[in-house]
């Protein structure tokens, strides 16, 4: 990818990485470093870091890292040029015209487009004739025309190429409603024939936190099946990290957000005041949705249906919750299956009492429990108390202090003696945590396992010192001049190990620069995250030439010791090196 040094350079410059990630994440300075939860994955302290010194960033639990357009790419989930296109967007930059393969980026662009037109077409037919029976639908569902509009609801005609006909009026290619899941198509005798995804369907745009139009959930006005309807994944769209109305919900830093199942639920708590709340997309919360809703709030009250389904996925949902580190509470709707019917019902008052009086997820998870036991008799005393102190188990200390309080005064037994069996469990379930540590851990150093660098395993020496060197020289370039005659990009044994070198080596040759956006556009995300690491680990290496020296020797041992056990399986080049050295 071309872009040239010197706009990059601007780049960087002009989108200083604390100011863009603190964007997104909750930073907090130790020193020289920033650190905060990592986006990328679920923590609850902090091995998220920022090293403005090197302008890059690294986490130690998963190991993301980057400089700042790999953490746009990341974190936006968008493609290189994009990436890029975004911060130079950030800081006022123009885009260089040339020197770059955008075409991705603009198809894209295209099928955001497409959705957008797509989604005023829809709202446009709601409130045309045709669309009444839809209209009369929401309205009668207790919609309001401002909230109709505030949420760009529609109505795709009972056709089969209404929308077709208007996107291609509007000059979109079938190709692109096609990507965009806007039409599907049939093969029939050779012929292939596209049409309508959505028919006859009430929809709601799901909005993406930048305002894109990335999706759509259409529904049935009937009881027919299936009642929904939802776009599948796209180059713009995955249904699995999105979450509904986050868009509208997160404005005005909510101190919670309300998590609940179904786009009608959201509209309606948003039409009664209750703009905070979130829906998942039609699947399981997963954790990647849940990472996203921590980035906006610090509490997440769950209120799904009441029915049993709801109850199972609630549970599930604490379960990923808990990994994130959000204060979890958890509403029992009582007088309705959902939070539309309780408002429909009840008001909204009802419901605002209901979130008041939402049970943390301790609280909820004794409740579970009480409704399976009997706690008249002492069998059902018994069963009770053995799964409440599992639960309390997992509680801290100031927790546990609450809750084997109200048990003890409800079921009339000693809290010592509850506190006591708690900690007995919480002592052995730690002990068993620390035997499968240190049998992962064991297992590891047998078989490290290493996707970026998958010849680790076979290399396990000469790939160590690989690493070394590698970070040796990215936090010490000028070592270069005295090892370039002796470390060259063969020396590598691994073939990623080499390609870092190879770039590095390349640059340095030329007497360029360092800097790790050099390898952004040349290598994946997760690629980079290895290159951030090899900066991070300056601290655990000597930052010696003598030590630089040591490593190139084990290469050349550890090469010599492959080529002379395994000509057999050497790759083209080394078997060429054995070759040369045999007949010499
Ligand atoms: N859903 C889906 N496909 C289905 C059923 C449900 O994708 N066949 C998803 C939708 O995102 C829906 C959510 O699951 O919003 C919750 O389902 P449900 O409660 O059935 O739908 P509601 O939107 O609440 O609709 P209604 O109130 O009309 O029943
Ligand atoms: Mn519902």
């Amino acid at each position: 990818m071309a872009f040239s040094d010197e706009f990059l350079e601007e780049l960087r410059d002009r989108n200083d990485i604390e100011g863009v990630i603190s964007s997104y994440v909750n930073l907090k300075r130790q020193g020289k470093l920033l650190k905060g939860l990592c986006p990328f994955h679920n923590e609850k302290t902090p091995s998220f870091t920022v090293y403005p010194d090197t302008r890059s960033f690294y986490c130690f639990g998963c190991g993301a890292g980057g400089e700042v357009i790999t953490f746009i790419r990341r974190i936006e989930n968008l493609d290189y040029v994009e990436a890029i296109k975004l911060l130079a967007d950030r800081a006022g930059l123009q885009m260089p015209n040339d020197g770059y393969d955008d075409s991705l980026a603009k198809h894209r662009q295209r099928l955001l487009a497409a959705n957008r037109e797509a989604a005023r077409f829809f709202h446009a037919s709601l409130m045309s004739p045709k669309g009444k029976t839809a209209l009369d639908y929401f309205l009668n569902r207790g919609l309001s025309m401002s909230t109709i509009k505030h949420f760009g609801l529609g109505y795709a005609p009972d056709s089969w190429d209404s929308l077709i006909s208007h996107l291609k009026s509007k000059g979109f290619s079938l190709a692109e409603m096609f990507d965009a899941n806007l039409v599907k198509r049939s093969e029939r005798d050779g012929k292939t024939r596209y049409y309508d995804n959505f028919r006859n369907r009430v929809m709601t745009p799901i909005i993406d936190l930048r305002g894109n139009v990335i999706a759509f959930g259409g529904r049935v006005l009937d009881d027919s099946k299936p009642k929904y309807i939802n776009t599948s994944d796209t180059l713009v769209y995955k249904k699995t990290d999105n979450v509904f109305a986050l868009n509208f919900a997160k404005n005005g830093n909510p101190g919670s957000l309300i998590l609940a199942e179904g786009y009608m639920d959201v509209i309606a708590l948003h039409q009664a005041g209750f703009t905070n709340a979130v829906a998942s997309l039609g699947t399981a919360l997963t954790r990647e949705q849940a990472s996203l809703i921590s980035r906006y709030t610090e509490e997440v009250i769950i209120s799904y249906d009441a029915d049993e389904a709801g109850q199972e996925a609630t549970q599930k949902a604490i379960r990923i919750f808990s990994e994130t580190g959000l204060k979890v509470r958890v509403l029992r709707l009582e007088g309705g299956k959902d939070p539309d019917e309780i408002i429909k019902k009840h008001g909204k008052e009802r419901y605002k009492a209901l979130l008041d009086g939402a049970a943390n997820d301790i609280e909820y998870g004794i409740l579970k429990i009480r409704n399976k036991y009997d706690i008249a008799f002492p069998d059902g005393k018994m069963g009770f108390l053995n799964e409440a102190t599992d639960l309390l188990a997992g509680c801290n200390d100031i927790e546990l202090d609450i809750y084997s309080g109200r048990l003890s005064q409800e079921l009339e037994v000693d809290k010592t003696a509850i506190v006591n069996e708690a900690k007995k469990k919480r002592a052995r379930r730690r002990s068993n945590e620390r035997k499968n540590a240190f049998e992962e851990i064991k297992r590891t150093a047998i078989t490290p396992k290493d996707e970026i660098n998958p010849q680790r395993k076979q290399f396990v020496r000469a790939a160590r010192a690989e690493d070394i060197l590698l970070s040796s020289l990215i936090n010490n370039p000028d070592f270069f001049d005295q090892l370039r005659n002796r470390l060259l990009p063969e020396t590598f044994l691994t073939d990623f190990n080499k390609r870092v070198y190879s770039s590095l080596y390349s640059r340095l040759n030329e007497g360029l620069s360092i800097d790790l956006s050099v390898f952004a556009g040349e290598f994946t995300p997760e690629e980079n995250g290895r290159i951030a690491k090899f900066v991070a680990m300056k601290k655990e290496i000597s930052n010696t030439l003598n030590e630089c020296f040591d490593c190139i020797k084990v290469l050349e041992e550890e090469k010599q010791k492959h080529n002379s056990v395994d000509p057999a399986n050497a790759s083209d080049d080394e078997f060429m090196s054995f070759f040369r050295k045999k007949s010499n």
